[in-house]
This record gives structure tokens, C-alpha cells and sequence, in this order.
């Protein structure tokens, strides 16, 4: 509809210079420049080459944007910016340029939560997310179960990997098995040739007296790499494809047990998942599996929109803008830890004129940002 607000959002946090455009919930473009070559032979993200890299792609990837979506930067309504949590300096490069568009062209700037962006990108795929929704976040960085009354302002932790995140995981053991960075599109793809059952891995927190939605994989890591290391210093070929189907059924076990669990004790009837780890066909299958078993309605976006991109930006501003959220101070600041509790970061002084020119429907909701944000 044309008159959904209209939102440019950009994403820096780690090696994807993303830039995407939505109106409302409707995917305008979505274009990314991904620095990850630069990084495959490190094996890990090296942040100053990140956000070099992004410096280098965002004007032409905004442009590309802007094309794509076949729109004009003076028809935006905001600007959103991924603000944290990621890389510093990664994610100060997508703030900088985000205040710069947004100043110039007179649009307001809404600093938006990467981890929420995660789980509203799914607006794009399957319209308006249920309140609440219960999501299971997985990427390179978080693993948790999150219960969102409402994705703008209220977002809740269940709980969360009490070490490594699962996305992490496979990005070590690929390690281990030499198949380079990222590591988990790999393992994936390599599985498919492989026995789920062929070595029983260990799941982490599963016993009867375990936090119900913790996750840890830091245990399954290290079997896995020793399950490895034995197999190798017997002389004996390591098989890539068991190993890998094995170490993948573990993760994507214990992930979706806990899911499906907390949908269950909170009475939520359907479940999101977002974030790279989203993207595993192994994942997506057994969670497929086991919500429709257990009566639950599942809702994963396609994989391109799992790992990071713009359009998960754009489409958290756009809420923000619809909900009448306030924008962000222009002193936004990145911040690699912000809370997932904090879905955006709005201006401080905002909440002395919330009455004044209040688009809300939840006046509480603003009440509690505010105090948040006066005694953080
Ligand atoms: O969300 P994301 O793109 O970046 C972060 O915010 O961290 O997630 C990246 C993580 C990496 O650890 C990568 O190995 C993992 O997501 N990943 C996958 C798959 N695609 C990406 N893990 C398992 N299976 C996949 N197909
Ligand atoms: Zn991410």
C-alpha cells in the first residue's frame, strides 16, 4: 500500500555491507556486498578488513538499492541502521553513513537492534508477526529464545547459549575438518551425504535438571574435535560427511527441542527462526517436522533473508515508523553489546514530547524505553 512508510535500513555489524528498501511489510530491494572472501583465509572475520570493506561498498550499494527498488532517496520516510550489537568499528561505518543520508535529506534516523531485525525480517516473507512471538535466534554470534510481545518494544530473552553460539559451532568444527569459512553453508551442504546417526554427539543441556532454554555448544565442540583428533592419530580417514551430518543433528536437536518446549509452556502456537543458522536445510526440516507433531505453526524466512542483510533493517524502521516509535538522537552511538532487549535506540529526550505528537498505541511501552533510558 502506498501509504506504508517507505524505509531505506543499512546493516554493518559484521563481513555484509547490506542495504535494503521496504514499504510496509513488502520487499523493495535488498542488496549486499559481502567482504567475506577477504576474511576466508583468516578463518574468522577480521574486523578492521570488515569494515574497510564496508566503507568501500556502501555508497554503491545504497545507489544499487535505491535502483533496484526503483525509488528516489527524497521518497524514503527513514532511515534505519543497524546500531548494535556487532563488530565496533564494523558497525560505526553503517551509523556514520546512516546519519549522514538521513541529515541531508531532512528523513528521520531510527538505530535499530540487529537480533530484532532478525526476527522481523520474516514480515517480509509471511506478513504481520504474531504478538507474541516466540522466535529462536541462531547466528554466528547469539543463540536464543526470545518471547516478543511486540518486536518494536518488547522483547524478552528465555534464554540463551550459556558459551559458544550455535552458528560459531559450525563455523569450529569446519575448522577442524578444513573446509574454510563460513563454516556452516559447508557442513550443510556436505551433510547431505552423510549418517545423522553414524556418531552420537553430545546435546548439551538437555538433563532433567538443565535450564529448559539455555543452549551450550561448547561441550559438543570439543567431542566432536577430539572424535576427530582419535580418528587421525589411529591413521584412520575421518569421514567428512558422518561427522558432519552427526555434529549438524546435535545442534539441530537441541535447537529445536527447546523451541518447540518453550512454545509449549508459554502457549504460543507458531515459531519463528532467524539468523544465519536459520539458513540449515537440516534445521528447517526437523523444526518443520516437529511443530507440525506438536500442533505449532512455523514461520522461517528464505535463506537468503536469514543471514544478514538490509532488508531486515529496513523492515524493523518500517515497523518503528508504522508503531510511531521515536527516532533516534543524532548522536546515535554504535554499540557492539546493545541488549536484545532493546529493539531500537530512541532519543533520549523524545520522551518529555511522547505526549505531545504520540502516533503510539502503547504509551506504557514508550514510558518503559524511557525510564530504560534515563537510568541505564
Ligand atoms: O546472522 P549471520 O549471517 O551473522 C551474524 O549475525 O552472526 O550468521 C552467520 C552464521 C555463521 O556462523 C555461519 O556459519 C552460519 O550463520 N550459517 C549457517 C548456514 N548459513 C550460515 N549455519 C548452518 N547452516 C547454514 N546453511
Ligand atoms: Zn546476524
Amino acid at each position: 500500500m502506498a501509504d506504508e512508510p517507505l524505509v531505506l535500513g543499512i546493516e554493518t555489524s559484521c563481513d555484509e555491507t547490506g542495504v535494503g528498501i521496504v514499504r510496509g511489510h513488502t520487499l523493495l530491494a535488498d542488496a549486499v556486498a559481502s567482504s567475506v572472501d577477504e576474511h576466508a583465509r583468516f578463518g574468522g572475520v577480521v574486523p578492521e578488513v570488515a569494515s574497510r570493506a564496508h566503507l568501500e561498498a556502501m555508497v554503491p550499494t545504497i545507489q544499487r538499492a535505491l535502483k533496484e527498488a526503483g525509488v528516489a532517496a527524497s521518497d524514503l520516510d527513514g532511515i534505519a541502521v543497524t546500531a548494535g550489537p556487532g563488530l565496533a568499528g564494523a558497525l560505526l561505518v553503517g551509523v556514520s553513513a546512516a546519519k549522514a543520508y538521513a541529515y541531508a535529506l531532512g528523513k528521520p534516523l531510527y538505530g535499530v537492534n540487529h537480533l530484532a531485525s532478525h526476527i522481523c525480517v520474516d514480515q517480509l516473507e509471511h506478513g504481520p508477526l504474531p504478538e507474541p512471538t516466540m522466535a529462536l535466534l541462531v547466528s554466528g554470534g547469539h543463540s536464543s529464545l526470545l518471547l516478543a510481545p511486540d518486536i518494536t518494544s518488547d522483547v524478552r530473552p528465555l534464554g540463551s547459549t550459556i558459551d559458544d553460539a550455535a552458528g560459531e559451532a559450525f563455523d569450529k568444527i569446519a575448522r577442524v575438518l578444513h573446509l574454510g569459512f563460513p563454516g556452516g553453508p559447508v557442513i550443510d551442504r556436505i551433510a547431505r551425504d552423510g549418517d545423522p546417526d553414524a556418531i552420537a554427539f553430545p546435546r548439551g543441556l538437555t538433563g532433567p535438571r538443565d535450564a529448559a532454554y539455555d543452549f551450550s555448544f561448547s561441550g559438543l565442540k570439543t567431542a566432536v574435535a577430539r572424535w576427530i583428533e582419535a580418528k587421525r592419530a589411529a591413521g584412520e580417514e575421518v569421514p567428512v560427511a558422518d561427522v558432519s551430518a552427526s555434529f549438524q543433528e546435535a545442534v539441530a536437536d537441541v535447537l529445536t527441542r527447546k523451541a518447540v518446549r518453550a512454545c509449549k509452556d508459554e502457549g504460543v502456537d507458531h515459531l519463528m527462526i532467524g539468523g544465519g543458522v536459520a539458513a540449515n536445510s537440516r534445521l528447517r526440516a526437523l523444526a518443520e517436522r516437529r511443530c507440525e507433531d506438536a500442533g505449532i505453526t512455523l514461520r522461517v524466512p528464505r535463506p537468503k533473508l536469514c543471514t544478514d542483510n538490509g532488508a531486515m533493517v529496513a523492515a524493523l524502521g518500517a515497523e518503528m515508523v508504522a508503531r510511531g516509535r521515536s527516532a533516534s538522537a543524532w548522536d546515535l552511538s554504535a554499540d557492539s553489546s546493545l541488549p536484545v532487549t532493546d529493539p531500537h535506540v530512541p532519543d533520549p529526550e523524545a520522551h518529555t514530547h511522547s505526549h505531545a505528537h504520540s502516533h503510539t498505541h502503547d504509551h506504557d511501552h514508550v514510558h518503559e524505553l524511557s525510564r530504560k533510558n534515563l537510568y541505564a
